[in-house]
């Protein structure tokens, strides 16, 4: 594999790394690798022995190996495989094991006679566990040991499920998985509480004993575990990070995953940008100055010349003329982040000498009011991701209506519904055939301890967290005709199945946004998202937007995105920065207090146990401390967002 990336010898990465424009074009470049190497071996007469990955990641490559066995011949009748890990207990039938995993996305569609194949035993009696450890290390020596070992890395760092604190000697033993780890996988299963707490993996030793090993990584959820890998020491608590140590090691990342590292993030560190082929333009000023900032623990404006040329950004100086003047520049691009007013300013209410809205572009400057549609993947991102926001544009008499994308059915607790149902069943509303068959359904749940299968389920889940967003809108003030339920297809599918957009679910955001046309667009851009739901919710408003790039309001109309639950805008990300008062910090509260359903999620999301509620008062005003560290004015929260023209989302969404 050669880097199609600009060559970047690098002191900061501790391991070859090489970054592909997309995931797909990077697995073509692996399956070409492996391909070789089975040719090769064939002309020899010697079998191939290639450790195998699960997950998400190695899908592409699996689907391009299918492809070169199917229009190019290769055959894998020479090869020999063997997997890295197994959930346990675990049935190799099970739809969720990765015995069948394997099945279904490679060995199913290729000729490799299953006795080849090997994946652990979920099966094995806990007592016959070690011996079956032992016998699958034993085969692996016995195959000559792993010629090429695929990897994907999880969020804690770990490869195979080596989770942190995994000793660097470890062989192929049974694990507990770490809650992040089970939390990843909780989609998978419908729910943590019924994602597996053990597996059985090969160990550090085991993996490093490979001749090659080449790690996958895609996405922007994988950047900072990547960058804490490969540039950060090599310590158990990133098992990853033993990888350094191996002399024909490999990472192989799309550009999401790559974009916490130097060579992404602070470039300026590697030497002039020139040379990388990057420019001091205005983006890249900003962020060096908030960095240079941050590092020195002052204010942008106090920064000095001996500040500058210390960190290394002697060229920014050069370029500005003295730190004063980059430090105006850097200073006024974050104060022009900042405004009151989101959808502009009310023309009767301007007076004259009132400084212009900067962050809104010029051609939708001039309309008051606006129409404004805030797309909210669950029922409660809205409120928790831009509440304030959102009430300020009511307030500011804009014609604000909420898309809830999909129903949010699968985030209610069985309790909750339980709870919903005894209270319709009581009401004594209704006919009473009505009330008995409900407390039938809760007695069914509480003598089977689930619910039986029946579509009536999802539809009162449903009901309560439509529910529940008609009240958090209330709050917000925005009517109740205003607020658009698509119930978008692609959730239906059951918990544990794939999810893929459908025409019905672009159709359906289609013509939500050629009737409300739009002038401002908000949109959740939280790619961290555990569930994977909002990154369907963004790519179906970008197929939407690319089917109507011919309408005149489609390039009219601005694009923002703000994040959810799970990570905030770093600093240097933000175009739009909304401060909000200590009472619209509290009226956020309310609104988001009304997903009553959603608490419970405390429980099992995140390690801290904080409710939403709370994450987002901790995130917007961690950030407005970070503005008021950088030399800006003392708010009490800031909401964030980053622009995007609609075109240049469509052209760069990563997939
Ligand atoms: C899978 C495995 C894990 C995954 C890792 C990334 O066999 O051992 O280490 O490679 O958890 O998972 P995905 O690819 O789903 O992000």
């Amino acid at each position: 594999m050669t880097s199609p990336s600009r060559p970047t010898a690098s002191r900061f990465e501790h391991v070859p790394l090489v970054v592909y424009p997309d995931s797909a074009t990077a697995a073509r470049a692996v399956a070409a690798e492996i391909a070789a190497l089975i040719r090769a071996r064939q002309a020899a007469q010697r079998p191939v022995v290639l450790g195998l990955a699960t997950g998400s990641t190695p899908l592409g490559l699996y689907a391009e190996l299918v492809r070169l066995h199917r229009e190019e011949g290769l055959s894998f009748a020479n090869v020999l495989t063997f997997n890295l890990d197994e959930y346990y207990p675990m049935a190799p039938e099970h739809a969720r094991s990765y015995r069948h995993f394997m099945q279904v996305h490679l060995f199913d569609h290729l000729d490799l006679p299953r006795a080849q194949t090997h994946v652990p035993d979920g099966t094995v009696p806990l007592a016959g566990v070690d011996a079956h450890c032992r016998e699958y290390e034993d085969r692996i020596e016995a195959a000559g040991g792993i010629d090429f070992q695929i990897l994907g890395i999880g969020r804690t760092g770990h490869i195979g499920f080596n989770e942190p604190g995994s000793a660097r000697r470890s062989r192929t033993r049974l694990v507990t998985l770490d809650p992040v780890t089970r939390r990843d996988a909780s989609g998978d299963f419908g729910g943590e509480e019924n994602t597996p707490r053990y597996a059985l993996t090969m160990g550090v030793r085991t993996i490093l004993a490979a001749r090659r090993i080449v790690l996958l990584a895609w996405g922007q959820h994988k950047a900072e575990i990547v960058r804490a890998a490969v540039e950060g020491p090599i310590t158990p608590q990133v098992t990853a990070s033993f990888l350094q140590e191996h002399e024909q090691v490999q990472y192989v990342t799309d550009r999401a995953a790559a974009g916490a590292l130097t060579r992404y993030r602070t470039p300026w560190l590697l030497g002039a940008l020139d040379d990388q082929g990057l420019a001091w333009d205005a983006r890249m000023t900003r962020r060096a100055i908030i960095w240079l900032s941050q590092l020195r623990g002052k204010a942008v404006l106090k920064l000095t010349d001996e500040d500058y040329n210390e960190a290394g950004l002697q060229d920014l100086l050069r370029i500005q003329g003295s730190a004063y003047e980059a430090n105006l520049t850097g200073f006024y691009e974050l104060q022009h982040t900042i405004t009151g007013w989101p959808g502009g300013r009310d023309p009767a209410r301007t007076r004259p000498g009132d400084a212009p809205v900067r962050p809104l572009r010029a051609t939708s400057a001039d309309v008051f009011p606006k129409r404004v549609l805030v797309l909210s993947p669950h029922p409660d991102d809205d409120v928790i991701g831009m509440g304030g926001t959102l009430c300020r544009l009511v307030e500011h008499g804009h014609e604000v209506h909420i898309a809830y994308q999909v129903s949010g059915a699968h985030a209610v607790a069985d309790e909750a519904l339980i709870r919903a149902l005894r209270f319709v069943a009581d009401s004594g509303l209704g006919r009473p055939e009505a009330a008995e068959r409900l407390r039938a359904l809760i007695a069914a749940h509480e003598a089977a301890g689930g619910w039986p299968a029946t579509s009536e389920i999802p539809d009162w889940k449903r009901l309560v967290r439509r529910q529940e967003a008609l009240a958090a809108a209330r709050v917000c003030g925005v009517p109740s005709e205003r607020l658009h339920f698509l119930d978008l297809p692609f959730y239906h599918a059951s918990p544990g199945t794939r999810r893929h957009l459908g025409e019905r679910d672009r159709t359906a955001m289609r013509e939500l946004l050629g009737t409300i046309r739009p002038h401002l667009i908000f949109a959740a851009g939280d790619l961290d998202d555990p569930h994977g739901t909002q990154r369907l919710c963004l790519h179906v408003l970008r197929d939407a937007l690319a089917a109507l790039a011919g309408e005149s309001w489609v390039a009219a109309s601005e694009l923002w995105l703000y994040r959810g639950a799970w990570a905030e805008w770093s600093a240097d990300e933000i175009d739009l920065a909304v401060p909000l008062s200590p009472q619209e910090v509290l009226r956020r509260r309310r609104a988001i207090f009304c997903h009553e359903t959603q608490k419970d999620l405390a429980l099992f999301l995140g390690d801290d146990r904080r409710e939403f509620w709370q994450r987002t008062e901790d995130r917007s005003r961690h950030l407005a401390e970070t503005y008021n560290a950088l030399g800006l004015a003392e708010y009490e929260a800031i909401e964030a967002f980053k622009r995007y023209a609609p075109d240049e989302f469509i052209r760069d969404l990563p997939v």
